[in-house]
């Protein structure tokens, strides 16, 4: 397993736990926003914990490993490629797949919803400049056929919700049983 990848239940908490210290937006830290998507996910679609813990996770590629093993931000990552990589092992390809399609999502709702780009926070702005801009049509397309296409759009768009600074949502351990259900074990 690659050494930036979560390597157990407890590993991927720390690294949620970790995230607190860096910021989504100014005031809002990456595991109150994860927390936020899980929270608007699980409010929405209380069945399908897969997506709801997608939600939790979906920024964690922000993370990598520092050299004495511990979580640390990471500015420089290919967030969405990187998180679904710290994930796949633990937590399988579904979930994987949908952190590593939801920045494609950004710019397939970019190009389709005239109304969505007035919804993205300053930094997703920012960060849609060099994640590609506005998908072009063939893009559009080769998204539309992806199996897993409205979970990211479900996925995405509660990401944009999920920006409320000061809002407190449930302490990190409460999705603890969700994400124990979901692990696989390595050997
Ligand atoms: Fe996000």
């Amino acid at each position: 397993m690659q050494r930036d990848a979560a390597r157990d239940v407890d590993d991927l908490i720390a690294m949620l736990v970790a995230s607190a210290a860096w910021d989504d937006l100014e005031g809002l830290s990456i595991l109150d926003h994860g927390l936020q998507t899980a929270a608007i996910l699980r409010a929405e679609h209380p069945d399908d914990v897969e997506l709801q813990v997608a939600g939790l996770v979906h920024d964690l590629g922000w993370m990598h490993r520092a050299s004495d093993g511990t979580w640390a931000p990471d500015p420089r990552a290919a967030h969405d490629r990187d998180g679904a990589n710290r994930v796949r092992p633990l937590l399988g390809d579904r979930i994987a797949d949908l952190v590593g399609g939801h920045v494609a999502a950004k710019r397939y709702l970019v190009a389709t919803d005239l109304a969505y780009r007035a919804t993205l926070s300053p930094r997703s702005l920012e960060t849609l400049a060099f994640q590609g801009e506005t998908m072009s049509d063939a893009e559009v397309r080769a998204f539309e056929d992806r199996r897993d296409r409205d979970a990211l759009v479900t996925l995405r768009r509660a990401d944009e919700q999920a920006k409320v600074i000061g809002l407190t949502a449930d302490d990190v351990n409460t999705w603890r049983s969700a994400i124990e259900g979901l692990a696989r074990v390595s050997g």
